[in-house]
């Protein structure tokens, strides 16, 4: 009895304090914060568990939240406790450029599971060597040489697509572009190919889980403490089985490999192409990777590679069927690739004015990243969008608010290439930021433009392509057709996409 008061006691004492603390550090937010001149959402400024309320709870989309926000307290917004976003496209360069050495936020880039890999790297100097050692691998040179490995993707992919059309089905394009992406960063970067695009319907196994662990995203954000119990327990207690068993088929066959290479590191001499492992584990490099460091670059250069260029893709094939010039770009293709079964190298895609202009407008309407990529404003502060922002805040601006705003882009939602046409349109280059900017920026953007040009010349040039059975989600409602903003819509780090297959009819050219 006396136990169980004193129990009681304690319980109680612990809840009060945490009351107490909780009220003296909302109070505290409010008013004397560093940051409480910032206008925003009261509650947003008393706790973080308002985000964790809008996304966890109700299941918004932040960025929606985000536009509407800026429009009531103008073009900046404090959304938690100690987190600024910017409305203003300008303030992006502000904090993404090559002169910034900001560290990035780890309440993002430490919940993916794989924490010590270059994008998961919080401090900027880590980083740098990180990706200087990797850099060589995705270098222009390496991808030109390597072209062939995502020709090779393609062509196993137009053959599928053929064999649908043989048997009178549709395909879901965007399954299709996840299926060969998946294909293309494993052969690209380990010299084996899972052979995605040969699963049924596309519906592979390791792309699907790949993108439905996105909705893990605002859970592990949120409660870290989660995802650090599944990975402490599969790498510390199991020595890696739970892992090796939970992982998706290159998840497996990535540790086997890099066990397989530690052990005996001649077998590369026999890899198919150069590996991202010749230059990870290069005897000679200043910077020698853990196992397990290895393991998590391997897993998140595929996350890093599947979804974001099969995005940008499927926009691209989706709005030039539906609302684009298909004719106008089959003719360029044409015109360099007049042998069906003799495509073009990279180097003669990127010069067509066309192709290269609807792959920016498709970059810039999936946007690589919908989250604010957050960055942490070094200890003497920064002076942002003309206000001064002390050290230490955590600072982003999601790509959207830059791709969306109407007076860079007139009518953003509209799939357009020809702005990129248009004279003067190079300015318009400064504001295409799908990649990011600065020393964060995108280590996979010459195999990201690789692929993106490739898969929209191949689909174009093999096919045509018109609505399937995905029409009704294309019918113009009363603010006309459905945008790519609207397709992709929830804010998963990536964008998230859950809707009815993206069900198109191709029809073979074979000529
Ligand atoms: C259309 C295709 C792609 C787009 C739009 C894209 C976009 C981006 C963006 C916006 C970032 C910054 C992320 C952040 O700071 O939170 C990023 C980083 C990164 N991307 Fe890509 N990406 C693409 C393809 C690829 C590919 C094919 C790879 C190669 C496997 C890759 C590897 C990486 C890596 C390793 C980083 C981290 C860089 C760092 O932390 O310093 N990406 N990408």
């Amino acid at each position: 009895m006396l136990l169980d008061l004193s129990l009681y006691q304690a319980c109680l004492g612990v809840a009060s304090a945490s009351f107490v603390y909780g009220a003296t550090r909302g109070v505290y937010n409010l008013y004397f914060h560093p940051l409480a001149k910032f206008p925003g959402p009261k509650w947003a400024a008393v706790t973080g568990w308002w985000k964790t309320y809008v996304e966890v709870y109700k299941g918004e989309s932040i960025i929606d939240k985000l536009f509407e926000l800026h429009k009531i307290y103008g073009p900046i917004v404090r959304i938690t406790p100690n987190e600024l976003h910017f409305s203003n496209p300008s303030v992006y360069h502000e904090i993404y450029n090559q002169r910034s050495r900001w560290n990035k936020d780890p309440n993002i880039y430490q919940v993916f599971g794989e924490d010590i890999s270059t994008v998961s790297t919080l401090d900027y100097r880590d980083a740098k060597r990180r990706k200087e050692l990797i850099a060589p691998h995705f270098s222009r040179k390496s991808v030109l040489q390597l072209q062939y490995v995502v020709q090779d993707g393609l062509n196993e992919l137009c053959a599928v697509i053929r064999a649908r059309c043989e048997a009178g089905k549709q395909t879901d394009i965007w399954r299709a572009f996840r299926c060969v992406s998946m294909d293309n960063i494993t052969s690209y970067c380990f010299g084996y190919c899972i052979d995605a695009v040969h699963a049924t319907d596309f519906k592979e196994p390791a792309t699907e889980e790949l993108h439905e662990g996105l909705r893990v995203f605002h859970v592990f954000k949120h409660f870290s403490f989660l995802k650090h119990i599944i990975v402490v327990l599969s790498r510390l207690i199991f020595k890696y089985k739970i892992a090796e068993l939970d992982r998706p088929g290159y998840g497996r066959k990535n540790i086997r490999q890099i066990k397989g290479i530690i052990e005996n590191p001649t077998i590369l001499a026999d890899a198919p192409h150069q590996l991202v492992y010749h230059t990870l584990l290069d005897p000679n490099a200043s910077l020698k990777l853990s196992r397990p460091s290895l393991h998590d670059e391997a897993g998140m250069l595929v996350v890093a590679g599947v979804d974001t260029v099969s995005n940008s893709s499927t926009v691209a094939t989706i709005w030039t069927a539906t609302q684009g010039d298909p004719d106008r770009l089959r003719a360029e293709l044409r015109a360099v690739w007049p042998r069906i079964d003799a495509p073009p190298s990279l180097e003669v895609l990127e010069d067509l004015p066309y192709l290269r202009a609807v792959c920016k407008e498709a970059l810039r309407l999936s946007h690589g990243v919908y989250t604010p990529m957050l960055r942490i404003v070094p200890p003497e502060g920064a002076t942002l969008g003309g206000q001064f922002v002390p050290g230490g805040t955590s600072v982003g601006i999601s790509n959207l608010f830059v791709h969306l705003n109407p007076e860079i882009f007139p009518e953003p939602h509209k799939f357009c290439p020809e702005r990129w046409l248009a004279p003067g349109a190079e300015s318009l280059d400064t504001w295409l930021v799908a990649f990011s900017r600065g020393p964060r920026s995108c280590l996979g953007i010459n195999l990201g433009w690789c692929e993106l040009l490739m898969n929209t010349a191949n689909i174009f040039r093999c096919f045509t392509v018109e609505l399937g059975d995905c029409w009704p989600l294309f019918v113009g409602g009363e603010n006309g057709p459905i945008s790519p903003y609207e397709l992709f819509h929830d804010d998963c780090y990536l964008p998230y996409y859950h809707g009815p297959d993206l069900l198109f009819k191709f029809t073979p050219i074979d000529s």
